[in-house]
């Protein structure tokens, strides 16, 4: 038993670890190695207002606030929003003790260089060139390391989470722990503890072009709904504009490498193949517009060219391209692309779940015990669409609000209930050489069917054709699951089955278009829609 279960180590995971350590014991469990996150891949930035000395003088945090309200397409929880951008400062101060170093301007090396992105009004983005977070995870993980109290382990898969509710209580829903597979050993043991973080990032992968790494498989989210938490706004899942279309690869990376939208807070314009700058007919913003307009704006121009992809034009960076963003272009060149000699050709990928498991301001589900933070969570500052670098600036502080909340409301040392006695898990039989090829078709055909479907413009039509594959995927997956030794490979394939089908179940109710959901059949913005779309398993 410990007295924290983190569950996750990205930047939420790893935050709360490190501050939870000084009240208890953490255990953080990790299904791949502790950097494997969507964290480390981050380029962009943490997005704050700093003290007066050190930001732009015309920005502050009402503006921060403004842009994140405008980008969210009226859905943004203002209150939640106003004390994310207003505790932003003191989280990077944090950041910066455990070891980050974001780039500082040259002139003046006590101030820190701050870039842009679309949607903000100021520059107002900390940055280490164009691997921020990788410089943020890996200070994390030092840190973390070092940290007495801190148990770290890594290839351990959460399979699922055990509360009262599950285990057949109808008068107190709380959280006693998860059952996790150590993937060396093919064990799952039993991780009891009353209090869980859940922080395992996004779901990605539920589409076949993403900016995500493979471990975004939705795996917090499914097994929040399989516990019986309530869930928002699926239907927001964001695609990023700037995806490297990469034809000659033929493997996963095929489509996957971003190319920062700081590239284009820097000057970089998206161009068609006749060199026109064609986001300007969609918003006097261009380029620079929030993600879900610059997104559509790319899919409608490719749709109607028939071009398989747009350009982003470095030019206007010069030399200040290489310096920048030194990482973007060297991954490019291995790709045999020189982006000084040719614009950059990139298309649209699912990037990011706006929606998530619900918390309230202090990231408390609806399971006693049960937190979520970062990506996983639906804590309203996102609304239908979310502003860049918004999201590692989240999962930071609501990192610190969870931590405070727990020590309010039940510390280390209180007593808590006794907890029931837990079954231990029972394992299927192993699963024949020869049935892998199901799981793998499943795999695929979920993947393409959400990419074709459910993408950045929808129609009734579509999503009722995904609906339909999903409830025959769901009935194969159970199949699968409860038939065979559990693998992670079925795990993450009944998590994104899972996820999926909330995901197509959330856009089927908003009958609308607004922020990251986009539909022919009722393409404008309804204000009987201004509300959140919640879904609970009963
Ligand atoms: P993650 O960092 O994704 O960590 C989740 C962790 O949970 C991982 O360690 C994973 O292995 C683990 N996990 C998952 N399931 C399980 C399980 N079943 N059992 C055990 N462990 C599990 N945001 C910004 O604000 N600024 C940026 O510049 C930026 N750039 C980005 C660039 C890219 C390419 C991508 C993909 C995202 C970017 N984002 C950016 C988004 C941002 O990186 C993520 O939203 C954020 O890092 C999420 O942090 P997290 O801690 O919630 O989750
Ligand atoms: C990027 O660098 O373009 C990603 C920023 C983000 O997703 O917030």
């Amino acid at each position: 038993m410990s007295d924290f279960l983190v569950i996750g180590s990205g930047i939420a995971g790893l935050s709360f670890a490190i501050k939870a350590a000084e009240h208890g014991t953490v255990t953080v469990i990790t299904k791949g190695k502790l950097l494997e996150s969507n964290t480390a891949w981050a380029q962009g930035g943490i997005s704050a207002v700093l003290p007066p000395e050190l930001r732009d003088p015309a920005d502050d945090c009402a503006k921060h606030v403004a842009d994140t309200l405008d980008a969210g397409a009226g859905l943004c929880h203002e209150d939640t929003v106003r004390i994310v951008v207003e505790e932003a400062a003191e989280t990077i101060e944090e950041l910066v003790d455990w070891g980050t170093d974001f780039d500082h301007e040259e002139e003046d090396p006590s101030r820190f260089s701050l870039g842009k992105e679309g949607g903000h009004s100021h520059r107002r983005i900390l940055h280490a060139k164009d691997t921020t977070g990788r410089e943020i995870a890996t200070s994390l993980v030092e840190t973390a390391r070092k940290t007495a109290n801190i148990t770290i382990l890594e290839n351990h898969y959460a399979i699922d989470l055990i509360t009262t509710g599950k285990l057949g209580s109808v008068t107190d829903d709380r959280i006693l722990g998860a059952y996790v597979l150590e993937i060396e050993t093919d064990e799952v043991k039993t991780i009891t503890s009353p209090r869980v973080i859940l922080a395992t990032g996004g779901c990605g992968k539920t589409y076949l072009y993403t900016t995500n790494p493979d471990s975004s498989t939705g795996d917090g989210l499914a097994m929040s709904w399989r516990a019986g938490a309530s869930i928002a706004n699926m239907e927001f899942i964001q695609f990023h504009p700037t995806c490297f279309y990469n034809p000659a690869a033929s493997g996963p990376e095929a489509r996957s490498f971003l190319v920062s939208e700081a590239v284009r807070g820097e000057g970089a314009i998206l161009v068609n193949d006749e060199g026109v700058e064609f986001v300007k007919e969609h918003d006097p913003r261009g380029s620079l517009a929030p993600r879900d307009i610059v997104a559509r704006a790319i899919d409608t121009e490719i749709k109607r060219t028939g071009a398989p992809c747009v350009f982003l034009d470095v030019s206007p960076l010069g030399d200040h391209f290489t310096e920048r963003f030194p990482f973007i272009h060297e991954t490019l060149l291995s790709y045999g692309h020189n982006a000084l000699e040719k614009p950059i050709p990139v298309v649209p990928a699912a990037h990011y779940q706006c929606g998530g498991v619900v918390t309230d301001m202090n990231a408390k589900t609806t399971i006693r015990g049960l937190y979520a933070v970062g990506e996983v969570a639906f804590t309203g500052l996102h609304g239908a669409n979310r502003l860049a670098s918004n999201s590692l600036l989240e999962g930071n502080v609501m990192a610190r609000r969870a931590l405070a909340e727990i020590m309010r409301l039940y510390p280390p040392g209180k007593e808590i209930p006794d907890a029931p006695e837990i079954p231990i898990w029972e394992s299927g039989n192993a699963a024949p050489p020869d049935e892998l090829v199901n799981i793998y078709h499943a795999w695929d055909e979920l993947r393409r069917t959400m990419q074709d479907y459910v993408s950045i413009v929808r129609t009734d039509n579509r999503l009722r054709r995904a609906a339909y594959r999903l409830k025959n995927l769901r009935r194969e997956v159970k199949e699968f699951y409860w038939g065979h030794t559990v693998t992670p490979d079925i795990l993450e394939l009944r998590n994104l089955v899972a996820t999926a089908s909330i995901i197509i179940d959330s856009a089927q109710l908003r009958k609308e278009s607004r922020g990251s959901h986009h539909t022919l059949d009722y393409p404008n913005t309804e204000s009987r829609f201004e509300s959140d779309t919640v879904l609970r398993r009963f």
